[in-house]
């Protein structure tokens, strides 16, 4: 009963979509600026020094008065958009509360000087076969509700290098992994397996990879991409670092995502890592391979489990910014100093520290921010740490 009223719902949003929408006749426009000013809200126009990126109903003009840079909000039934043919590059940001549908409209392939296409919460079934007419297409970001299949058209983009694919996906189509792909994101996919050539075939051109692995039951082919350098996962339930990212032994920054606790690397961990987010983890320690990389200089440990920072302070790696809010450190060693040539930022709030090592903090050289604010240091404590920092004017210490 609750299904088939939604089914009706659903298709009288559909039939009113359609009905409304004017049939594209672009010859009725005698240029860009008469498409522009036929849509039905004001579209601001920038000077080309600033992108429409930030800017939602903006356009910028060419000397010859036609729009190549081209963002707005969700416009169902403004077609006319699709006659504006010079367009290199077109955002559309759709909100799924609109109450309209908001498919992809088979249009979309007049727009054959696009090199940057950008769809949010589009909520369409299906991506028309007509976007393999946009062949100089570099980057595609997709953000939609209910596509769960990928036309085979896409492989028809020889140019495409930038691939952010955020849908419901039943499948990993194959034939991406033919294209020459530098990054690929892959977001709330509900596919299982990843093809066993996919990797290994995008390698080693990719060299970024977002993905969510949580339904994967299988990470084998992971090992194949020996050259990626960015690496964001989103997962749930992870323990210990999967042992395929190993063989990633040019990977440069790794950031997880996810409900996971991870309390461990494996040994054999690339030592060339240089931006590690592990926030929302279970370490109680900072994970050993890491303290011998001579690379790492940035990273992200808050919401995890540590309780001191002696590990840290033996650190052989660059250490320069540390964010480790939201653990339960109570101690500081005074080998911190050790940091002193490396270390510029260390954010420590909420923890349970009820004093510094504050002599020592002075004297690092780098240092110029220190964040203990929602710690247990007391009044008498923070004034007497507040004298000692004084002696260092490039230091801001946030109590
Ligand atoms: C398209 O618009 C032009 C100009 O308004 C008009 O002359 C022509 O008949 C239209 N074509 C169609 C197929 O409606
Ligand atoms: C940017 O604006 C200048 C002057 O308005 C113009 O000559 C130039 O062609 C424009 N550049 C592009 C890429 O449209
Ligand atoms: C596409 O761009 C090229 C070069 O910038 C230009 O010559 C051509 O006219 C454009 N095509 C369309 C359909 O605007
Ligand atoms: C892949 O990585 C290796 C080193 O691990 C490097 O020698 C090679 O040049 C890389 N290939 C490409 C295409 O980046
Ligand atoms: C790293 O160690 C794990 C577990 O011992 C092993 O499965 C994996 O093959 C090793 N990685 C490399 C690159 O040798
Ligand atoms: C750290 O500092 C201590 C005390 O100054 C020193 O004895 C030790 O050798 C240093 N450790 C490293 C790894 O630099
Ligand atoms: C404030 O903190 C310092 C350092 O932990 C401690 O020695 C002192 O007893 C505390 N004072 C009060 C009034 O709690
Ligand atoms: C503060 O920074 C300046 C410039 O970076 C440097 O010359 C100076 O020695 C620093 N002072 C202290 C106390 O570290």
């Amino acid at each position: 009963m609750f299904a088939s009223l939604l089914l009706l719902v659903l298709s009288f949003h559909f039939v009113e979509g359609s009905a409304f929408e004017p049939t594209l006749n672009c010859s009725q426009y005698s240029d860009d600026r008469h498409v522009l000013n036929s849509l039905p809200f004001k579209v601001t126009i920038l000077d080309n020094s600033s992108s429409c990126q930030q800017n939602p109903a903006c356009a910028r003009l060419n000397a010859q008065n036609q729009v190549y840079d081209l963002a707005l909000d969700l416009v169902p039934t403004a077609l006319q958009v699709y006659c504006l043919t010079h367009l290199q590059s077109l955002y559309i940001f759709g909100y799924i509360t609109s109450g309209y549908t908001w498919p992809i409209p088979y249009e979309i392939g007049k727009l054959t000087n696009l090199t940057y296409l950008s769809l949010s919460y589009v909520d369409g079934k299906d991506i028309p076969e007509t976007i393999g007419e946009l062949k100089l297409l570099r980057t595609l970001y997709l953000l939609a509700i209910r596509i769960t299949y990928i036309t085979g058209a896409l492989a028809a983009l020889p140019s495409l290098t930038d691939l952010t694919l955020h849908a419901p996906l039943a499948e990993l189509p194959s034939f991406l992994s033919i294209l020459p792909l530098n990054h690929l994101g892959i977001l709330n996919g509900q596919f299982t397996t990843i093809p066993e050539d996919f990797f290994r075939n995008l390698n080693p051109t990719l060299s970024s990879l977002t993905i969510d692995i949580s339904h994967l039951v299988n990470l084998g082919p992971f090992a194949d991409l020996t050259n990626l350098t960015t690496l964001g996962i989103t997962g749930d339930g992870m323990s210990v670092l999967p042992w395929q990212f190993t063989y990633m032994t040019n990977l440069k920054d790794l950031r997880f995502q996810g409900l996971n606790c991870l309390s461990a690397f494996p040994r054999n961990f690339t030592r060339g890592v240089t931006y590690l987010d592990l926030s929302k983890n279970c370490f109680t320690q900072l994970p050993a391979p890491l303290l011998l990389s001579e690379t790492l200089a940035n990273i992200d440990m808050s919401y995890n489990q540590l309780t001191d920072l002696s590990t840290l302070a033996l650190s052989r790696s660059p250490l320069s910014v540390v964010f480790l809010p939201f653990n339960q450190i109570q101690y500081i060693p005074p080998e911190i100093i050790n940091l002193s040539e490396s270390l510029s930022y260390l954010a420590l709030y909420g923890n349970q520290l009820t004093t510094l090592p504050a002599e020592q903090i002075v004297k690092m050289k780098k240092l110029t921010g220190l964040d203990v604010q929602f710690n247990n240091i007391n009044d008498t404590e923070k004034a007497r740490l507040k004298s000692i920092f004084a002696a260092n004017p490039n230091l801001t210490v946030y109590f």
